[in-house]
């Protein structure tokens, strides 16, 4: 059951397509203070109760004991102790034994978390604003334990709508880089994926693909053709998904900022005028996502590249990240004159430091401009946290209204609950680091429970340099999540497979997932369309036992397996833990695997660097097809079963076209253990 509760003067709502009334009375458990504007919500924790949620944060799967703070941030750091990223979710399962529930807090301002920080008996929920609706979730009555923590999921994906359905390519392997430009490049790196045989779905274009960072223009020495170079490599089942970022140049005679500009689009300052910042086309206005009119303005831009076949793109800097404004420029100069006059002392230094990184993403920035919402102006800073799902909005309508029929790729860094309707999310600028390769996995669960089942982390990292080993690590776990994109940043070690060494342990990983995809493209489906989620804490599948719910590094995929990927270099193998019976099946190419039946308990499981492992739950199996090396190649028929010997499990596989939305395409093909066809 859901109940609403509303707060000060809520904003029209973006998260919630269900629009239930709001009860007059606050909700008994939890004690509720106002302050200074602020309102605050506590309740008791016991020693036992798991907190999940959250989706994009730094920290454990079970959030408890530590604070997060609900702010979205172009944050290249994901330091332990850092409490916002890119998107904010608001949605926390407060799982316990008696009465579990979850909650939702609809609020596009600051809310901070306490989740048994200052005192692990205790939570506390801060919103800033005061001005929000807090939707109380519980259990559907009879729901078994095993079901609560997914009944709640359910209900919240009730409340805020439908994941969006990729296109099935879109699982594909993509390979990216911060420096691909143009035609050379997609080029090359497209011949030395297909020329070893490494799969490759798509590549993606960043920034240098514009004409000097400018939205919807190209550079036209690197890519004088897109539509033709879009076009060959779409023969040989590559797609091109160029980058699109919120900021666009203010530049007179460039005919998306002239448009903008003259039409009232962009975000204003308080006396009228555009608000500007920096980004990386330099001085920069923002469009006004809140406002109807504006939203389509650019949404219908992405057609621009479209009409040059692209079928993809992701959007970035949407928090929004802003670099400076001349006003920060001014008073950061005006600080640092003012040190230099005066007497330096042993702290100078850091004042300076601090005058100079305060210009970027500064509250004080984000508190100079304004959004129309409706009648209402509203300044930005009390609704900074929607601006980047209404950026993803803005393109999916416009891709939907360019091609209705058709599902296009979509991904973006900054979201908000509700963004899962429009795309997917990656997780922003991690670093080539093995506590990152940790972090990937523990957030997979987090944003599924937010409905993003199409996600992933730049494999390999995006910042630093990443050595071989990782990469390969990196490459088996990426083998498993939906968004499967090799992306690093301009200035770092190269970081394409084929550039390594032990590339084939690489590519035969790679060729893993695509026999996979049959299976992995059907169980994505399924968590979509009954608003489930791909990838669960154990606790969710195991709430009763207290090893499975202490579980950080393994979570459970589908309805069949459970992944445990290495984490950790020079080892041979991991310690895994398995709530129930499971086989192991350790791959090293998709030919070359061996079996394994494992009971319940504590394992060491020895990992080779070429091998990694998949376990799948007694009594079930998955399929395996022949591999390929585009998506396009991949058929169910002739499929083997890969698994227990189970004559009375039937794996409901979902097939349909895989790129557009009709209902009838979709069905369900029952398949049953096939010995004879099973391979080792
Ligand atoms: C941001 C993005 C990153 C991209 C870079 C350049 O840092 O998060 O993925 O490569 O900008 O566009």
């Amino acid at each position: 059951m859901i109940r609403r509760y509303d707060y000060g003067n809520p904003y029209p709502s973006f998260a919630a397509v269900l629009d239930l009334p709001a009860l007059k009375e606050a909700p008994p458990f939890l004690e509720t203070e106002t302050e200074g504007g602020e309102i605050s919500f506590t309740l008791s924790l016991h020693n036992v109760d798991a907190l999940y949620g959250l989706g994009e944060a730094v920290g454990p799967i079970d959030r408890r004991g530590r604070r997060y703070q609900s702010w979205n941030s172009d944050e290249f750091n994901h330091a332990e102790d850092r409490q916002s990223l890119y998107g904010s979710h608001n949605f926390l399962i407060v799982f316990r034994a008696s009465e579990p529930f979850a909650l939702f807090l609809d609020d596009p301002g600051r809310v901070r978390w306490d989740l048994g920080f200052e005192d692990r008996g205790r939570m506390r929920i801060t919103s800033e604003n005061g001005d929000f609706s807090l939707y109380v979730i519980t259990p559907e009555e009879g729901t078994p334990r095993k079901g609560i923590c997914a009944d709640l999921c359910r209900q919240f994906r009730v409340l805020t709508g439908r994941s969006y359905i990729p296109p099935r390519w879109a699982l594909g392997y993509i390979q990216s880089r911060w420096g691909y430009a143009g035609e050379e490049d997609l080029t090359a790196v497209a011949r030395a994926h297909r020329e070893r045989h490494i799969p490759l779905d798509g590549i993606c274009l960043d920034i240098d693909y514009m004409d000097g960072f400018r939205d919807f223009t190209l550079n036209e020495k690197a890519l004088p053709d897109l539509k033709g170079v879009a076009g060959r490599l779409l023969s040989d089942g590559v797609r091109v998904i160029p980058i699109i970022d919120a900021g666009v140049k203010k530049e007179t005679g460039y005919s998306v900022y002239d448009e903008g500009h003259e039409e009232g689009y962009f975000c204003k300052k308080a006396d009228g005028s555009d608000f500007e910042a920096a980004v990386w086309p330099g001085l920069s206005c923002f469009p006004d996502f809140f406002r109807e009119d504006a939203s389509r303005w650019f949404g219908d831009k992405y057609r621009v590249l479209m009409d040059m076949g692209v079928e993809g793109f992701w959007n970035d800097m949407n928090e929004p990240a802003l670099f400076y404004s001349p006003e920060g420029l001014d008073k950061a100069f005006a600080e640092a004159e003012e040190l230099r006059s005066g007497m330096m002392s042993h702290d100078s230094s850091f004042i300076l430091t601090a005058a100079v990184d305060g210009i970027k993403n500064s509250m004080d920035d984000y508190r100079r401009f304004y959004h129309r919402i409706g009648e209402r102006t509203v300044r930005h800073d009390k609704v900074h946290n929607l601006y980047g799902a209404l950026m993803t909005h803005a393109a999916a309508e416009g891709m939907r209204r360019a091609e209705p029929d058709r599902r296009h790729l979509l991904f973006s860094r900054s979201s908000f609950a509700g963004s899962h309707r429009d795309g997917g999310i990656w997780m922003g600028d991690n670093f080539s680091w093995w506590s990152h390769l940790a972090l990937h996995l523990r957030m997979l669960p987090s944003l599924n429970m937010m409905g993003f089942i199409y996600c992933g982390a730049d494999v390999g990292g995006f910042g630093a340099d990443v050595d071989e080993e990782l990469l390969i690590r990196w490459i088996q776990l990426g083998a498993f999540t939906p968004l499967f994109r090799n992306h690093s940043a301009l200035g770092t070690r190269l970081q394409e497979v084929y550039r390594f060494p032990k590339w084939k342990t690489m590519r035969d990983a790679i060729k893993v997932r695509y026999s996979l995809i049959p299976w992995l493209y059907s169980e994505m489906m399924h968590a979509i369309l009954s608003d489930g989620l791909l990838f669960r804490p154990l606790g969710f599948d195991y709430p009763d036992d207290p090893l499975a719910r202490a579980v950080e590094d393994q979570v459970m995929l589908g309805r069949q397996c459970m992944i445990a990927p290495v984490l950790a270099p020079h080892v041979p193998g991991r310690n895994v833990y398995l709530p129930e019976d499971m086989l192991l099946v350790r791959f090293r190419t998709p030919e070359d695997y061996d079996t394994e039946e494992i009971e319940a308990g504590w394992h060491y499981v020895r990992l080779d660097e070429n091998e990694f492992p998949l376990f799948i739950r007694r009594g079930t199996f998955v399929i395996l097809a022949k591999s390929g090396e585009r998506t396009s190649d991949l058929s169910v028929e002739g499929a083997a079963t890969l698994g227990w010997d189970a004559e009375d499990y039937v794996l409901p596989l979902y097939c349909d076209d895989g790129i557009t939305f009709g209902a009838p395409d979709g069905h369900i093909v029952p398949i049953r253990m096939e010995r004879d066809t099973e391979q080792n």
